[in-house]
């Protein structure tokens, strides 16, 4: 999710649409879905799909044409429609104030923010010149667009619609910005660990009060035009004192969406930042994705199910999902001489660890190493922990998805010993995966490796 995120910010998709060129079926086809009830310009602008169901047909001189999602205005614009630049190419911003907002009378007085790329001294667009642009690729001035912009001939509802859709993309309200405060929201999920929940208060509280001690600007009403661009009246200095809100949702989780619906429309936020999950995240990406709000980088050890298509949220990364990739290639890279032919995993079920052992079993299962995995079971003691290890032989591979408290049990003296001999280091591949070295709690003096963010453990042995 962070490459497509990634993808989106710089722009590449252009790159991509236009290497994608050759191997697209250049027929339109129709999408099995039923035709919208009125023409959608939000449809063909993200998904490249018209009102009929037909795909969106984007033709370009000299190579083949692009189809439905490739051909979709969001594939180069950008979701936001503000565009962007690609090596040396630009991609103009195209939301309705950037196309139709009147020239100002004195270069100086052009009441555009400031985007790379926009135009603020050409011939403002009409609605028959947009048609025209998009249709023939010709400008409000008449010059020819590049070919790097596609042609669409679309119909007069089709276009309509479109327009409209660039005309919405105007965001001239943004939440949580008032002259002197910008306000941001960090989220706590009722299960979160609240050792972690501390320590990331303490982080971002102690972040946003250095901040507003030490300010780099002006107050925000006493602007500074750089008076030298066309964007001099754009452009300017402001110092707003940062807000910080803890949202703490409880009770069950279908009910987080609706307490943070309330939270926002008490205190309308400009982006919700960190975060702080237990076993479930959807409701809190539902409501970033719902009221378009920004949320950057929750820790999360498991993104919900549907993360790849969230716009809104960024994660650091897959979380378990992740783990459980660099522990199978780990377990799986003969190069230190030894060969894995059995692992054993133990997960506390109903924690995100359960849904890495499924996914290491079947990474390793693809490859013909045995997986024995154990659940213990939700609400146990941590001396549970002892029971699943009962038979582990000192020639299996052992993958603990457990926290904290029970990786402490390991050291309890009234466990059972855990008939190992040999413990070896993590290899170098291991100490870059999983980052920090953690004292290893069983016999051998030997270390074990555990992920940086420290309740999850794997243990080569
Ligand atoms: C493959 C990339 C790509 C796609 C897809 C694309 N565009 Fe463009 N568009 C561009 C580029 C590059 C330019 C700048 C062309 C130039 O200035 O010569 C541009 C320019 C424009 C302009 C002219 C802006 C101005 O300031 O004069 C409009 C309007 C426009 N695009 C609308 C759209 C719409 C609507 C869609 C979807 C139906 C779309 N574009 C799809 C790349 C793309």
């Amino acid at each position: 999710m962070t490459l497509r995120a990634a993808v989106r910010l710089s722009s590449a998709a252009l790159t991509f649409a236009l290497a994608m060129g050759a191997l697209v079926d250049a027929t339109p086809r129709s999408v099995d879905s039923h035709a919208a009830p009125s023409p959608s310009g939000e449809a063909i602008y993200l998904k490249g799909v018209l009102w009929s169901g037909e795909l969106l047909l984007a033709s370009r001189a000299d190579t083949e044409p692009l189809t439905g999602e490739q051909a979709a205005c969001v594939s180069c614009h950008r979701q936001s429609g503000l565009g962007g630049t690609e090596a040396r190419n630009v991609i103009p911003p195209i939301t309705g104030q950037f196309l139709f907002d009147p020239r100002a009378a004195r270069l100086d007085e052009v009441q555009l923010p400031y985007i790379p790329g926009a135009r603020p001294d050409r011939t403002p667009y009409t609605e028959a010149t947009l048609a025209r642009a998009i249709r023939e690729g010709v400008s409000s001035e008449g010059r020819d667009l590049s070919y790097l912009m596609p042609r669409y001939a679309l119909s007069d509802a089709d276009m309509a619609a479109l327009i409209n859709h660039l005309r919405t993309l105007d965001h001239r309200h943004v939440p949580g910005v008032s002259s002197m405060e910008l306000h941001f929201a960090t989220i706590i999920a009722p299960d979160a660990d609240p050792v972690a929940r501390r320590g990331m208060l303490a982080v971002l509280q102690q972040f946003f009060e250095d901040r507003n001690i030490a300010p780099r600007g002006l107050p925000a009403l006493n602007m500074a035009p750089s008076g030298n661009t066309a964007y001099a009246k754009g452009m300017f200095k402001v110092n707003r004192r940062w807000v910080l809100h803890v949202w703490e949702p409880t009770g069950p989780p279908e009910t987080w969406t609706e307490q943070l619906e309330k939270d926002f429309a008490a205190q309308p936020v400009f982006a919700v930042i960190s975060g702080l999950a237990g076993r479930n995240w959807a409701p809190v990406s539902t409501f970033c994705e719902r009221r378009a709000v920004p949320c950057l980088f929750p820790n999360v050890a498991q993104p919900p199910a549907d993360a790849d298509h969230n716009f809104h949220t960024l994660y650091f990364s897959r979380g378990v999902l992740l783990e459980a990739d660099l522990i199978g290639a780990g377990l799986l890279d003969t190069s230190a001489g030894k060969v894995t032919k059995r692992v054993r995993q133990v997960y506390r079920a109903g924690d995100v660890g359960e849904t890495g052992a499924h996914a290491l079993t079947a990474v390793l299962s693809a490859k013909g190493v045995i997986v024995a995995s154990r659940a213990i079971p939700h609400g146990a003691p941590p001396s549970a922990l002892a029971e699943a290890l009962r038979d582990v032989s000192s020639t299996d591979a052992l993958v603990l998805w457990l926290r904290q408290p029970d990786l402490t049990a390991l050291k309890d003296r009234s466990a059972p010993p855990i008939p190992l001999d040999a413990i070896r280091a993590g290899t170098g591949r291991e100490k870059w995966l999983l980052g920090q070295r953690l004292d290893s709690p069983m016999r051998g003096g030997g270390h074990s490796w555990g992920p940086t963010n420290r309740f999850l453990g794997f243990k080569r042995v």
